[in-house]
């Protein structure tokens, strides 16, 4: 019994080290040697690549290219403290896959043991940040050789450094620590609103402008138009043609936060709100228990869009969640795809901020009750329990469409959605799959607290994909080779807008190695 519970939290022994390997044409097969030619090798590459190219520069200011601007005699960083509810958050965020460092304590573990470790964690973690001494068993990383391909030749590996698990994702988001004691409620919040009457008839973009924004607008239009000035500086600076999330390199590591420090310096307080372009909304009265991407599939539907937004907005301020709008829309007349939508709306927000909850919302699907919290707890969650449309039913037991939510590392956990689905039908059925694969498990909101009512369409329906049910039996075969990690994407055009980010996006299939579906 004992073993049984041992091995299943602790950490699955990775893949063996190689048993041969050629070292300048010499074939090493014991142990010892093949561990001193690795630290040899890896603790030299530097020096080589110094030699091939025959110049070191010992200025290090030369390779700063942002450098301090003004009196910088009296230079004083401000850390804030790390509050317990930061680190515990990040704990449950953690994906249980997570490589572990020189220590082997596991993500699994340390997510059981949090109750008894968590107060030392915090005390250290401050204690590090306000003397500036980093414990040294933390900083030490296991260095694991990873084979690139070709044959077993020294120079065909790269050195992976794995930090311990704690550290790996531990870095203090200042941004929102900011003098803040205490986390806001998920429970028991006052103003939610238990049941809505939704008035669904038309309204403009602007008009929706006005109504959240009154007086502020014109100051919100101006931040808007500088925000997007400076977005589009580092976009340059950072342009290839294609995104895509490479697998080779940790697939955590997609999405890169690109913007936030331009972010940062956009911000303007609207009320009890911290109010971003793009539609990124935070709580200043209270620590955000989540913050919440909500991503938005979409193309042509100028009349759903700002009535969306317009109910959202209000509800998950009362619901007191940070949170930022992600409209992921297709820029071609190719069938629609929705999941793949949904990937590269994923990983561009990502771009922006570190959301820890992701919420694939149809543009159509408008929730009735506050009630129906879009932060993590529970995730993956289907939000949905009933549509007007259906009589406040659901069509059927494993329907896992319209409105869902995942954390971030449960999309990487189960590679993201299929890229393959082009038109109406099937992708949510496969995204359930993927998750109950993964074996997590699914929540759903029960009775008038998950309702939503359906705004009507003024377009003909899309058209079906005819080869939905095949590709639903295929969907193992896929799994792991098509999602995020074989995503591929020309670069979108990403326009802060008052109220949401627009990331418009051609995309087209992807060829290699997955089965491909004819429009
Ligand atoms: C389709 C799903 C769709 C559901 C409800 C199913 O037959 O496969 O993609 O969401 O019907 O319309």
């Amino acid at each position: 019994m004992m073993w049984k519970a041992l091995n299943d939290i602790l950490p699955h022994k990775a893949s063996p080290s190689p048993s041969s390997i050629t070292i300048d044409d010499e074939v090493c097969t014991s142990v010892n040697d093949i561990a001193n030619g690795f630290n040899k090798y890896f603790t030299g590459v530097a020096a080589k690549l110094v030699d091939s190219n025959g110049t070191i520069c010992n200025d290090e200011s030369v390779y700063v290219e942002d450098k301090p601007t003004g009196d910088c005699s009296n230079p004083v960083l401000d850390l804030p403290s790390i509050s317990s509810e930061f680190i515990c958050r990040e704990i449950d965020l953690m994906s249980e896959k997570k490589a572990t460092g020189l220590d082997d304590i596991g993500s699994k573990i340390l997510k059981l043991a949090k109750p008894a470790i968590l107060s030392s964690l915090v005390y250290i973690m401050n204690l590090s940040l306000r003397t500036g001494v980093f414990p040294d068993l933390w900083k030490e990383a296991k260095v694991v050789p990873l084979h690139k391909g070709g044959d077993m030749s020294i120079n065909n590996f790269r050195p992976i450094a794995i930090l311990p698990v704690y550290e790996q994702n531990m870095q203090p988001d200042t941004e929102h620590t900011e003098g803040l004691n205490t986390v806001c409620p998920e429970f028991d919040i006052p103003d939610l609103v238990r049941e809505r009457k939704v008035n669904l008839s038309e309204v403009s973009l602007d008009e929706v402008e006005l109504m959240l924004l009154g007086d502020r607008l014109n100051d919100v239009k101006r931040l808007v138009i500088k925000t997007n000035n400076l977005i589009n500086q580092t976009r340059v600076s950072a342009s290839t043609s294609f995104v895509s999330c490479d697998h080779a390199t940790s697939i955590d590591q997609c999405g890169n936060n690109y913007y936030k420090e331009v972010l940062k310096s956009s911000r303007m307080l609207i009320n009890d709100y911290m109010y971003t372009p793009g539609g990124i909304w935070t709580p200043k009265d209270c620590l955000p228990r989540w913050k919440v991407a909500i991503v938005i599939p979409y193309r042509d539907r100028p009349f759903h869009l700002p009535i969306i937004i317009r109910i959202l907005t209000p509800m998950l301020k009362r619901q007191k969640l940070e949170f930022g709008f992600y409209v992921a829309e297709q820029a071609n007349d190719l069938n629609f795809n929705r999941a793949m939508l949904m990937n590269v709306g994923f990983l561009e927000a990502l771009n922006f901020s570190k959301w820890d909850c992701f919420i694939f919302h149809d543009v159509d699907h408008v929730p009735l009750s506050d009630y129906n919290y879009y932060g993590c707890s529970g995730m993956p969650r289907h939000f949905l329990s009933g549509a007007d449309r259906w009589n406040y039913k659901i069509l059927y037991a494993n329907f896992f469409g319209a409105v869902t939510g995942l954390t971030r590392s449960q999309v990487f956990q189960i590679n993201g959605f299929p890229n393959v689905y082009w038109g109406w039908g099937g992708e949510d059925d496969e995204i359930r799959m993927r998750v109950k694969e993964a074996k997590l498990d699914i929540t759903r909101v029960k009775g008038p607290r998950g309702y939503y009512n359906c705004i009507e369409h003024h377009h003909h329906s899309a058209p079906k994909n005819k080869e939905r049910f095949h590709l639903l039996q295929t969907f193992r075969q896929r799994l792991k080779i098509d999602g995020v990690n074989n995503l591929r994407y020309s670069k979108p055009k990403t326009m802060l807008n008052i109220l949401y980010t627009n990331i418009s996006v051609d995309i087209q299939q992807l060829t290699d190695g997955v089965s491909t579906v004819s429009n």
